[in-house]
């Protein structure tokens, strides 16, 4: 018998966790990537031109570039952010993480108390809304339609919060290929945002997660750009990644905000530095080709993208209401009523289907229950095409929907 943890750990912790089984055989979940597409040979020649020149600096914990991480990884991200999302950058006003994730974590731990209240997506990505709930924080949920999230609802909850004499901690917005709708909110409603924000006094939390996967249309500014002029500037904290752009596995995000904000992120960040080599890599990697790879990664994705909404539109018909995607990795998905998404993940999950039920992606939960979120980034369109039919044909036979399941005559 080992010994007995059970009363001494906190009693708000997480389900446990179970063992990793590997991937199911179509597994629609989470952000993973395409395998091939990630630029192996180019990063191994990166990481060791980098390492040559800059190896010694590993005897430092941050190297030579401090707190924040790696100086040659900043400039990139300054000049990149230019360039691609109209955000002139100090590098010094950046601060490297692990993953995005870790973002959250500092701007959630340097902000948020419980008892606080944050504005949401109504639809918002799951890690957002489970970290807000474990920092026992209220959320308040805007309403999204096809331009992401409504101007008008937003100065609604702003105005009926003030009229509560309460002040929103942060607006939490993905504004650039939205997760899970994959709305791209318009350069107006983002200048609206904006200026609510400064009318109320609250600030803006900018997740651009997925901002370089979008193929259809320009990429709008972003709303940090934009914070600038008068007396304004500093509202918007940004964050961005390298996973959705080059992998996950490389766990290298970052944090954008004025100085009086990252001064307080940076010492929160306890964990000795961002891994070394994975900033090494990407530093002398970028410059030279990130563009070139991001280009032929979205004509990949794109073409994920048409395999999975060709499948759904011939295995569900009518029954799966959904919007081609315009970037991003994943298509978000209703279907009638009837259908129970959390039960359907749980039996398809069990046969090999896995899928995100809507009620993870909801700041209202039950609104999500016959809803699902299908990622499109790992599986091959081969796979895509099976899986979804195989989809299709749990979810006939356990709720009747499609009418007619694959394989079935039509
Ligand atoms: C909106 C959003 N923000 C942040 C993240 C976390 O990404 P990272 O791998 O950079 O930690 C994700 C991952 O899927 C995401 O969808």
């Amino acid at each position: 018998m080992s010994f007995d943890y059970a009363p001494f750990f906190r009693d708000d912790l997480p389900p446990a966790a179970k063992p990793w089984g590997g991937f199911p055989k179509y597994n629609f979940v989470g952000g993973n990537n395409d395998a091939d597409s990630v630029p192996v040979t180019a990063l191994l020649a990166a990481l060791g031109t980098a390492m040559a020149r800059d190896g010694q600096q590993l005897a430092n914990y941050g190297m030579e570039s401090g707190a924040q991480g790696y100086l040659p990884l900043r400039n990139y991200i300054a000049t990149m952010l230019e360039d691609r999302a109209g955000m002139a950058t100090d590098p010094g006003n950046i601060l490297i993480t692990t993953g995005s994730l870790q973002g959250l974590d500092l701007v959630n731990g340097a902000m948020l108390l419980p008892g606080d209240t944050v504005i949401v997506e109504e639809v918002s990505y799951g890690g957002t809304l489970s970290r807000l709930r474990r920092c026992g924080v209220g959320y308040e949920a805007v309403k999204v339609d096809q331009g992401g999230m409504c101007m008008t609802h937003l100065a609604s909850v702003l105005a009926d919060l003030a009229a509560k004499g309460i002040t929103s901690k942060f607006i939490y917005t993905i504004p650039t290929v939205q997760n899970p709708s994959g709305t791209v909110m318009s350069v107006e409603r983002r200048q609206t945002m904006l200026d609510l924000a400064r009318q109320y006094g609250v600030p803006i939390f900018e997740d651009d997660c997925y901002a370089d996967l979008l193929w259809e249309g320009d990429r709008p500014a972003s709303i940090r750009s934009m914070d600038r002029g008068g007396d304004h500037g500093g509202q918007v904290i940004y964050c961005g990644t390298f996973s959705k752009s080059i992998a996950p596995a490389l766990r290298v995000g970052y944090v954008v905000a004025d100085w009086p904000v990252l001064s307080r992120l940076v010492p929160l960040k306890t964990d000795g530095g961002s891994g070394a080599l994975e900033q090494m890599a990407l530093a002398e990697y970028c410059p030279g080709q990130f563009d070139n790879h991001v280009n032929e990664l979205r004509a990949v994705l794109k073409t994920k993208a048409e395999a999975m909404s060709d499948a759904l539109e011939e295995q569900f018909g009518a029954a799966a209401e959904f919007t081609r995607p315009g970037g991003g990795i994943f298509i978000w998905i209703t279907l009638p009523n009837v259908v129970d998404t959390d039960r359907l993940a749980q039996i398809a999950g069990a046969q090999g289907v896995a899928i995100n039920p809507g009620s993870e992606w909801s700041a209202d939960p039950d609104s999500g229950r016959h809803r699902l979120r299908l990622c499109f980034g790992q599986a091959s369109p081969d796979n895509i095409r099976e899986g979804v039919a195989r989809l299709a044909e749990i979810c006939h036979s356990e709720f009747g929907v499609p009418l007619r399941g694959a394989n079935v005559e039509r």
